[in-house]
């Protein structure tokens, strides 16, 4: 038994969170690309599209606990890595994708995020934010992020003509897979065992 366990290796779980009120929202396209991707490097995936699944104003003292507010958490909950999807907003990520990471915050550690941003200016001060929030709740994030500009990356028909940005898609879904599976696989490991000199600590039950 123990050894069938050494030799199943267990799928990553990558969660996609798309957080566009447009209807035809290209993050939330882009997001919808990489998914198929990650799910071709072996990992099952999930989508929480914001749009259609439209959270409460985050409350501390009274948070409401819709169906919506409930699917939201069982999908973080399942989740081993999280890829964020936001326009550009005035240079930051959109209200309903902050409002979305105010309900977490200790279900962030040890999981691994990827963040892709629909700007006319590379998003990089929205992708900046995006890696603090995650930062401050102890998740790790991908070194680089997807940036689209729905103008020239996009043609009519609304598919990629960008060569490289297909390439960094591709670059994207693989490395979340593998590096999302080392740091989870880690951090599982660290709350299992009794060592105590890892932030892990801080989270076992
Ligand atoms: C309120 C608002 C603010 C915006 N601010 C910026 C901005 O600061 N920089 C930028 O490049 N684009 C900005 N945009 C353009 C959007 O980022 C762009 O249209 C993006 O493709 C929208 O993403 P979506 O298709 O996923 O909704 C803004 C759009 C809106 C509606």
């Amino acid at each position: 038994m123990a050894q069938w366990r050494l030799l199943v290796k267990l799928r990553l779980k990558v969660l996609g969170v798309g957080s566009s009120m447009n209807k035809e929202s290209f993050s939330t396209e882009t997001l919808k690309i990489v998914l198929e991707r990650v799910n071709q490097n072996d990992a099952d995936t999930k989508l929480l599209n914001l749009n259609n699944t439209p959270l409460p104003i985050y409350n501390h003292n009274d948070s409401p606990e819709t169906i919506h507010v409930n699917q939201a958490v069982d999908m973080v909950n399942w989740a081993d890595a999280i890829i964020l999807a936001t326009p550009d907003y005035h240079g930051s990520m959109s209200g309903s994708l902050k409002n979305f990471l105010d309900y977490f915050w200790s279900e962030f550690a040890g999981k691994t995020f990827g963040c892709i941003c629909a700007s006319h200016e590379k998003g990089l001060t929205v992708m900046d934010q995006m890696r603090t929030v995650i930062r401050q709740c102890y998740g790790w994030s991908l070194p680089y992020g997807i940036s689209i500009n729905s103008g020239q990356d996009f043609n009519e028909k609304r598919e990629i003509i960008n060569e490289s940005l297909l390439v960094r898609l591709d670059y994207f879904a693989r490395d979340l897979v593998v590096y999302g599976g080392l740091i989870r696989e880690q951090f599982k490991k660290d709350l299992k065992s009794t060592i105590n000199n890892s932030y892990a600590v801080r989270y076992r039950e």
